[in-house]
């Protein structure tokens, strides 16, 4: 039998319903970081995707790179993000929280006038989003060494603080160009001690991470998420398909529930991305694989059939679509999203898309 979208899959603890994701999706409508019952909303209109993964969510005060995103750091948080558990889990669905530092991608102004952090003291080109509008990346500080178990310690009370909320488990986010992903490549790392240099140097912080969150979840209950031919933030390496094909070997041991892997998308290759094929990292890991990056129902179905990935995540699908499962299966017209409302604002582009009837 050829599996499909609709095919049933066992990822780790789950047997999940279907192999359509719901991918981690920013909309920045968190005041004070802290979730509202309008996300409770939102949620559980999306319940019947064969698994949530929430949207980016920083793990500390030292996290936070956009206005108005998530945390997963307080009491205030633990207690809001009850009330999302319970409204997806009401309708049956599944959801794991997205556990986030942005490292450089921020700005002084979210940190009472303090630099981010990051490897290296390299800016990013670009532009930060901040509540006074978009503004200039700065050098970020460079992490001691003498600091780096605190940030695993972020991860680790963040991850405790998810189980309490009641998600059903956590993915790490080491893609997009986030601290995680910052360690990884050679463009943003150029760290001379026992983090930076080699690639077993630039995996050591996410090992000690991944292995953190796993003593408090189980690996069953922990994906990650990578994006090896990424360009969004400024990222570059000088050599993706042999880093992350050590990475991914690496995290083969650690038996997570899922590894989710970012596409080359059409902006990387417009930026000139060094494109890291999926066929060699899913030759390469043993485990579930999730992918992502702008497919359709049809392509989605492919890549289950030739075993390139066991199911895949729709962003903007998601946004505009809370029945998507049941648009695929009826192969339905799709609503189309509204760009103008992706970031910040009220219920509008958010929870009033219409589900069919
Ligand atoms: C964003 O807010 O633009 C954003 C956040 C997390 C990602 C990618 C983009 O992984």
């Amino acid at each position: 039998m050829i599996n499909t979208l609709f095919t049933p899959l066992q990822v780790g603890a789950y047997t999940l319903p279907n192999r359509i994701i719901m991918a981690p999706l920013t909309r920045m409508r968190a005041p004070q970081a802290t979730p509202t019952d309008l996300m409770a909303t939102y949620y559980r209109q999306r319940a019947s995707a064969g698994l949530i993964i929430t949207e980016a969510t920083a793990i500390s005060p030292q996290a936070i790179g956009y206005p108005n995103i998530p945390g997963i750091f307080t009491e205030e948080h633990v207690a809001a993000w009850q009330k999302i558990t319970s409204a997806v889990h009401a309708e049956n669905g599944t959801v794991f929280l997205q556990l986030w530092h942005v490292g450089r991608i921020s700005h002084p102004d979210f940190h009472g006038g303090e630099l981010p952090v990051a490897p290296s003291a390299i800016a990013p080109q670009g532009q930060a989003v901040t509540f006074n509008g978009m503004q200039a990346f700065v050098t970020p500080r460079a992490l001691a060494l003498e600091e780096l178990p605190s940030i695993v310690n972020q991860y680790r009370y963040a991850a405790q603080l998810a189980k309490a909320a009641g998600f059903d488990g956590v993915e790490i986010h080491s893609a997009n160009g986030y601290l995680l992903d910052q360690f990884l490549r050679d463009g943003s790392n150029q760290r001379t001690d026992s983090y930076g240099g080699s690639f077993e140097n630039r995996y050591r912080l996410l090992q000690e991470v991944t292995q953190a969150v796993v003593d408090v979840w189980g690996a069953d209950k922990v994906g990650l998420r990578l994006s090896p031919s990424g360009t969004f933030n400024d990222m570059s390496d000088s050599d993706p398909t042999a880093l992350f094909t050590y990475v991914v070997e690496q995290l083969n041991s650690f038996n997570l529930a899922y590894l989710h892997l970012v596409d080359a998308l059409e902006s990387d290759i417009r930026h000139g991305a060094k494109v890291v094929d999926l066929a060699v990292l899913r030759a390469a890991y043993q485990g579930c694989l999730l992918v992502c990056g702008g497919y359709d129902q049809a392509r989605g179905h492919q890549a289950i059939a030739d075993g390139l990935a066991d199911a895949v995540a729709y962003g903007e699908l998601y946004i505009a679509n809370p029945d998507l499962v049941g648009r695929f299966k009826q192969n339905a017209p799709l609503n189309k999203p509204d760009a103008s409302t992706y970031y910040g604002g009220d219920e509008h582009g958010y929870t009033d898309y219409p589900f069919l009837t």
